[in-house]
């Protein structure tokens, strides 16, 4: 029996999209499981550009046009993120397998349909949360749950990036979901769910500096969860992202781990309670690191599943309303 190739259409062409052509065609190259077949754009001379660049046999003028394309298999969102659930219940009523950025909605309430379409459907979705298929991160994950650390009691976590203020650009464009919390604060705040087992927070305190716009430029959370775990938690998007302050360190009774750029982590350090190095785990992306979502997709839908075992839906709906509790602070 020939094996089945995903066929992906990517929809729109910013710096993501770029991203994950690379990696998509990486991938093709590595093992043939998928194919970079098509892309849309709201332009179609922009959609013929980005093709020919990434070596696209098909460009579209419009993402519904891509939608509408029964060669194609599987979409990745790559849009503003105020547009992200409604393309994806357009694709999934495509019939389209649908792997979207982060985060799916603005507030929580509108990602429910989104999980309703697909079960509807029966089509696989999927949040490209890519940090959750980082071998380092999962590698520092396993310390955790070996009990190397011990129990858990102190995580930190910062992602701080230094945008030029730009008014039409989306991160400062309240319209397009700016600001640092969806954009870069998603990460820390996935972060502390995962090293803690996946609970909610049992409290959260929070802080939004917003400019005149509402758009938050700056946060900082406070979570304590059942365990007793405590988490503090920042992100910008007009402080300089000095790797200092764009690190995960998970700290236990007995060990700790440090993620250097914890959500596209190349390396794992573990630490002895004093911060001695006891192990350094190395492990540079083949591509870019977002080939390993890709693989996730192509595991998902050579087993017929609809959701990914890794980033499940309830995982990404319990992220979203915790964003929603953060904001409403
Ligand atoms: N996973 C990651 O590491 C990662 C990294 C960066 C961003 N992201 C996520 O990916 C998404 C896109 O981010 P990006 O950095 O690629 O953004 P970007 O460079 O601004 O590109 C966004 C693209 O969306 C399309 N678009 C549709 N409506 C738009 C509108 N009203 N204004 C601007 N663009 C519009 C445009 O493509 P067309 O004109 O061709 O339609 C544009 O090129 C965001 O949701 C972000 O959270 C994820």
């Amino acid at each position: 029996m020939s094996k089945k190739v995903i066929r992906w259409g990517i929809v729109a062409t910013g710096g993501i999209a770029e991203k994950f052509a690379a990696a998509c065609r990486f991938e093709s190259a590595r093992t043939g499981n998928s194919e970079l077949y098509a892309v849309a754009s709201r332009s179609m001379q922009k959609a013929a550009a980005f093709a020919q660049a990434w070596g696209i046999p098909h460009s579209h003028g419009s993402y519904k046009a891509l939608f509408s394309d029964p060669a194609i298999d599987a979409v990745y969102i790559a849009t503003p993120h105020n547009l992200h659930a409604e393309l994806s219940i357009q694709a999934l009523k495509a019939g389209k397998a649908v792997l979207c950025e982060k985060p799916v909605s603005i507030v929580a309430a509108d990602f429910y349909p989104v999980i309703e379409t697909a079960r509807k459907e029966g089509r696989f979705f999927m949040e490209a949360m890519w940090m959750k298929f980082n071998p380092a991160v999962n590698k520092a994950l396993s310390w955790v749950h070996e009990g190397i650390l011990g129990p858990l009691t102190y995580l930190r976590s910062d992602f701080f990036l230094h945008a030029p203020y730009d008014s039409t650009s989306r991160l400062f464009d309240p319209a397009l979901g700016g600001g640092a919390l969806l954009d870069v604060g998603i990460y820390p705040v996935t972060a502390a769910i995962l090293f803690a087992g996946k609970k909610r927070p049992a409290h959260i305190d929070a802080f939004l500096d917003k400019d005149e716009a509402g758009v938050d430029r700056y946060n900082r959370m406070h979570f304590t969860f059942d365990s007793g775990l405590k988490a503090d938690l920042s992100s910008a998007i007009t402080l300089h992202g000095i790797d200092q302050l764009r690190s995960l360190v998970v700290l236990g009774e007995t060990g700790a781990a440090v993620l250097p750029l914890f959500w596209m982590a190349q390396q794992a350090l573990l630490l002895s309670p004093t911060g001695e190095t006891l192990e350094t785990f190395d492990s540079p992306f083949p591509c870019n690191g977002y080939e390993y979502e890709i693989r996730e997709v192509e595991r998902c839908l050579a087993q017929g599943l609809l959701e990914s075992p890794v980033q499940t839906w309830d995982d990404s709906i319990m992220v979203m309303e915790i964003l929603d509790q953060i904001r409403q602070k």
